[in-house]
């Protein structure tokens, strides 16, 4: 996204603190006149392993240089102009932190329990279809790194490989992200199917509407690669997704869509009374929608716009996230997804009110870029700086984390 001029994003931070100490050198003695960032400039090792890279952030253009570029366009786009996709990021930036001091410090400590299970820190991988196009491994890798970080799975209905190969890399049960598509005989049996894998919970995505929304960067990006897509997609709508692991088996002929072309109230009940365990659903951004959910029987709710691949609303999902908590009540747990890429982030997001985060993109990039260790590192990162904010804002609980620990620039 172009910045407005003042503006800052992350990546205006980004450029700026690089050009900082060139700045700093030119005003110092004239035998300091070389800048200071060339008196004592190193080149950086080349990268080899995942443990030399310091932000979440870097692993992005690791994972574009490891993937072909339609590959990458998938990973990345969001609609229209990706507006949105920098929003979630951007607006962290506007939630300043209230450090305390005169705290207890002693014991830190970043785990949760989230529907019955401890979970070591309040970070969940989100659903992310179709990532054997990131790495031949796709979601095997992501679960494994899971398991080894004890941390919850959401397996997407579009993964390349189906529910019960993850849970078993897992060495758990997974969420079960759930599309519902327009025919409920395919609704029934794809929860029938992750019911009897384990699965802890259905989350219904109520947030893909399109059958072709407006990826332009996808689209831009399929231009600059010279494969045949088709080789090995049938094309590049939903078709692609009833060829997908969790729905071989079944008859797809009458499906032409993601989810019912009337996805209401009426629907969530004919869900709630299919679905045997817990019910969630993702893709709220309003207290409207957060109250008619509950009062349709979930048992969770995920803020999420998808990270801004379906919608461009210009709505970031953290700015959403006051209105949802203030409408659920404590009643059920509310996640949120989208942008999340320091440990501050999950800090203001639980600040907010939120139970959890999940992570979408940056997994992706993690596998792309390393595989399996690739994703460990991803979320080591985001723990490690949690706990490094946690500290110094006198938060030595998630539960000690407050709305007075947040503030809206
Ligand atoms: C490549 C890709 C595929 C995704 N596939 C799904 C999906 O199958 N189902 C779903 O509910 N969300 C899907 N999402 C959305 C994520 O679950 C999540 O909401 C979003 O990526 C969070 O934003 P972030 O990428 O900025 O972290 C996908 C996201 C990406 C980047």
């Amino acid at each position: 996204m172009p910045a407005a001029k003042g503006a800052l994003t992350r990546r205006s931070f980004i450029a700026g603190a690089a050009l900082a100490p060139a700045l700093w050198g030119a005003r110092g003695r004239a035998e300091e006149a070389v800048p200071v960032s060339q008196r004592f400039a190193r080149t950086p090792p080349p990268v080899t392993a995942p443990d030399q890279l310091l932000d979440v952030m870097e692993f992005e253009p690791l994972a574009r240089t490891a993937l072909p570029p339609a590959h990458w366009g998938y990973l990345a786009t969001g609609v229209d102009g990706d507006l949105t996709v920098a929003r979630n990021m951007d607006a962290f930036l506007h939630y300043q932190i209230r450090a305390r001091r005169f705290v207890d410090l002693t014991h830190l400590d970043t785990a949760r329990t989230v529907l019955g299970v401890r979970w070591p820190s309040p970070v969940y991988l989100s659903a992310v279809s179709s990532q054997r196009a990131f790495h031949p491994e796709g979601e095997l890798a992501v679960a494994r790194a899971a398991r080894e970080r004890a941390t919850q799975l959401m397996l997407s209905t579009g993964s390349s490989f189906a529910v019960e190969a993850v849970t078993q890399a897992r060495g758990a049960p997974v969420w079960q992200q759930l599309y519902a598509t327009d025919d409920f005989t395919v609704t029934e049996a794809l929860v029938r199917r992750a019911e009897k894998a384990g699965a802890t919970a259905i989350v219904l995505t109520v947030d893909a509407k399109e059958v072709r929304r407006n990826n332009e960067t996808l689209r831009r990006a399929m231009l600059a690669d010279n494969r045949t897509c088709t080789a090995c997609h049938v094309d590049n709508t939903h078709d692609m997704w009833r060829g997908r692991a969790m729905f071989q088996g079944l008859d797809t002929s009458r499906v032409t869509a993601l989810s019912p072309p009337a996805l209401t109230t009426q629907f969530l009940d004919r869900l709630r009374e299919t679905v045997k365990g817990r019910l969630m659903v993702k893709g709220i951004v309003t207290g409207e929608d957060a109250a008619l959910a509950l009062a349709h029987g979930v048992d969770g709710l995920v803020v999420s716009n998808h990270g801004g691949r379906n919608e461009e609303t210009l709505r970031a999902s953290i700015d959403c996230v006051p209105e949802v908590v203030a409408a659920v009540k404590g009643k059920v747990p509310v996640f949120v997804d989208g942008g999340i890429r320091r440990g501050a982030d999950i800090f203001k997001a639980l600040a907010l009110g939120a139970t959890a985060v999940g992570i979408g993109r940056p997994q992706a990039w993690g596998l792309a870029a390393f595989g399996q260790p690739g994703v460990e590192r991803v979320l080591d990162l985001y723990n490690t700086e949690l706990a490094a904010i946690m500290r110094q804002a006198g938060t030595p609980t998630l539960a000690d984390i407050t709305p007075a620990h947040v503030l809206r620039a």
